[in-house]
């Protein structure tokens, strides 16, 4: 029998400099992943992070695929979930890297959602100042988001995020059979990243969303290649002019204000996906921006219909987690890193696809836009 035909994988390159590096994005990636990988292996052993979720179901189809193109892999398993993004396992993650004698020169494999990518890429930044990394991500929101752009994290007792770094991937491998084995909540959720940006800055991708929206969700060989490469291009725009956040990134963080303040409110508990709020958080920047008349009711409750349509939870009150409360909410929202004195930046929109940073919105008036917005039947 002929070995099975390989399509191409769509590249996107994130342009930074010395720093540059693409995204693969197609199907059967992991199984080629040592042909792809090698390029950047000075050894044939390369180290990788995963959860044992993922690990679980695809690290033998990961194995396989390092060794056909030459390389072994040496693996450290952690517990899935958010609480893994934590300092006792990045020390102990270093620590497994320096017993085993990893160098700048090797290579480290994130296998696993954005909880995976964030440690992995701490860990990466910090071994020896800084070892080369690979992103494998293996959630929607992974590949859409959280492996692109260089953002690396762990958690604090003080809050989510805090202790970070900015650390660029070498590679990413954006694999969409991967998902086949992803939760339909978690696939929902990435979606909420996608919709994102259409909203921020693409209405053809809005439309081309509401007719094939549902593909993605089924996950269609060609919608969610399609899907994925649309939102990694994007991002990649982004990040290339603004790199560290002091400008036109921050336009990623549309529905994030609101979104981070429900995840706060809620307590990081697992029945509000990130992605969750922030669908619900999309909704209420796209209705805040009608109230302040930036924009047509018509045409928010349109971006709102889109968001509704992919099965995310768009009306405040309905929300898991609640019954929410203004009050809280608002002083969430004042936490901000750039909250200052009752005023927080926003992204809101002028039209679907035409969002901007809004400097200054009123956190009382934000409050009583909540409380209406609390009180619908
Ligand atoms: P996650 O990594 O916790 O993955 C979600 C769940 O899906 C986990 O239980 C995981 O084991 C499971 N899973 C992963 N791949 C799977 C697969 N193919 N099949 C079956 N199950 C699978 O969460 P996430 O939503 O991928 O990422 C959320 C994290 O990403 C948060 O910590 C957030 O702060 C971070 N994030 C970072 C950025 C960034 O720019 N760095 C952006 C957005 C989010
Ligand atoms: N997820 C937002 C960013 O990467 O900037």
């Amino acid at each position: 029998m002929d070995a099975p035909t390989l399509t191409e994988p769509t590249k996107v390159r994130v342009e930074l400099g010395t720093r540059s590096y693409d995204i693969l994005i197609g199907a059967d990636l992991i199984a080629r992943s040592g042909t792809l990988i090698a390029p950047f292996a000075k050894q044939s052993r390369v180290f990788i992070l995963s959860d044992d979720t993922v690990w679980g179901l695809h690290g033998e189809t990961l194995l396989t695929g390092l060794s056909s193109g030459g390389l072994t892999g040496l693996e450290k398993v952690l517990p899935a979930g958010e609480s893994t993004k934590n300092w006792a396992l990045l020390g102990e993650t270093l620590d497994w890297l320096l017993e085993h004698g990893a160098g700048r020169d090797d290579v480290l494999v994130a296998f696993g959602g954005g909880v995976i990518g964030d440690l992995t890429g701490l860990a990466a930044s910090l071994m020896k100042r800084g070892m080369q990394f690979v992103q494998v991500p293996t959630t929607l929101l992974a590949q859409v988001d959280s492996s692109v752009g260089g953002k690396t994290a762990v958690n604090s007792k003080f809050g989510k995020n805090l202790v970070g770094a900015f650390y660029q991937p070498r590679l990413v491998l954006a694999d969409t059979n991967v998902l086949a084995t992803l939760p339909a909540r978690e696939r929902q959720a990435g979606y909420a990243e996608i919709i994102k940006y259409g909203l921020i800055n693409d209405p053809e991708f809005i439309d081309w969303l509401s007719d094939h929206g549902n593909e993605v969700l089924k996950l269609d060989s060609d919608s969610i290649s399609a899907a994925v490469a649309v939102s990694c291009r994007a991002k990649a725009g982004i990040v290339a002019q603004d790199e560290r956040e002091g400008g036109v990134r921050a336009l990623l963080n549309l529905g994030h204000t609101f979104g981070h303040a429900l995840e706060a409110a809620n307590g990081y508990r697992a029945n509000l996906l990130h992605g969750e709020a922030v669908g619900t958080g999309m909704a209420l920047a796209l209705r805040y921006s009608a109230r302040l008349g930036l924009m047509t009711s018509k045409d928010a409750e349109h971006g709102v219909s889109l968001i509704q349509a992919s099965g995310l939870e768009t009306e405040l009150q309905r929300l898991p987690g609640g019954p929410y409360e203004a009050g809280p909410l608002v002083e969430a929202m004042r936490q901000d890193k750039k909250a200052r004195g009752g005023k927080v930046p926003l992204i809101l929109a002028k039209g679907l696809g035409q969002s901007f940073i809004y400097p200054d919105a009123d956190l009382s008036d934000v409050q009583d836009f909540l409380q209406e917005e609390l009180q619908k039947s």
